[in-house]
């Protein structure tokens, strides 16, 4: 069962799930506890990773013990490349916080052997003890990273073709939809629900009919959000535009 919390604006969302992620450093770290974190990219969560620079700067809260995995990268863009999620990462949140920079990962877009790369993926998170909280947005395909529809439950970490829908969205970052690449490294639907925590943010009316079929329709392939469904501890936080279709 999905849980859903509704939200009177981003900021809101941004506060609540920031205090959530903070409360959890804290009480890890009393214990010599790291705190493993799934992240996500694109507009949604900007407001999020703004509010816990916040907290960092304002409220002291270090992120030395934070270990993160971030869910995707484009095929063929490296960390300097403006439009790399890496690079996303490393702006608007990493370079401002206290995180080891050996605790940061991200799939290796220029990966010379992709399969490798993914099955390293997955060890490493293994190997840090799984993830205890994943931030989610939603693609209108349906997609959490970048599992495009048909996506199985039991995916892994692997290389993706990108849905034209997919292509068309996140070509407004890219200025021209021929510069957006055709193939992606992500994190799997499996690799996902494994996360003891799941936190998934979308916002405004775009993003309200695929909301509904991820919450309403039963689990499948064809809108592999609604995967999330069998997770035991995963919130949507929406505002209400983004709630409109319930
Ligand atoms: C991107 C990312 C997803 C993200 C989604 C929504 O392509 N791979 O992780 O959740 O699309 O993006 P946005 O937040 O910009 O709507």
């Amino acid at each position: 069962m999905i849980a859903t919390r509704l939200h009177p604006d981003k900021q809101t969302a941004a506060q609540a799930i920031a205090r959530e992620i903070a409360d959890l450093i804290e009480i890890r770290s009393k214990s010599g506890k790291s705190t493993v974190l799934g992240l996500a990219t694109g507009s949604t969560p900007l407001e999020l990773y703004a509010e816990l620079i916040r907290l960092h700067r304002e409220a002291g809260v270090s992120f030395r013990s934070v270990i993160t995995f971030n869910l995707d990268e484009y095929e063929g863009l490296g960390p300097t490349h403006p439009q790399s999620y890496r690079f996303f990462m490393e702006e608007n949140l990493f370079r401002h916080l206290d995180i080891p920079a050996a605790n940061i990962h991200i799939p290796d877009g220029l990966a010379n052997d992709p399969a490798k790369n993914c099955a390293d993926y997955e060890a490493a998170i293994r190997d840090a003890g799984g993830i205890d909280l994943q931030i989610l947005g939603i693609g209108r395909t349906g997609h959490i990273g970048f599992n495009e529809p048909p996506s199985a439950a039991d995916s892994r970490t692997r290389r993706v073709h990108l849905d034209e829908v997919t292509r068309r969205d996140n070509s407004v970052f890219f200025g021209d939809l021929d510069q957006v690449p055709h193939g992606a490294l992500t994190m799997g639907v499996a690799t996902i629900l494994e996360a003891r925590r799941i936190e998934l943010i979308a916002f405004g009316e775009a993003k309200a009919e695929i909301v509904r079929r991820a919450m309403k329709e039963a689990p499948s392939p064809s809108c592999p959000a609604t995967w999330l469904q069998q997770h035991p501890g995963c919130t949507f936080h929406l505002d209400t535009a983004a709630a409109k279709a319930l």
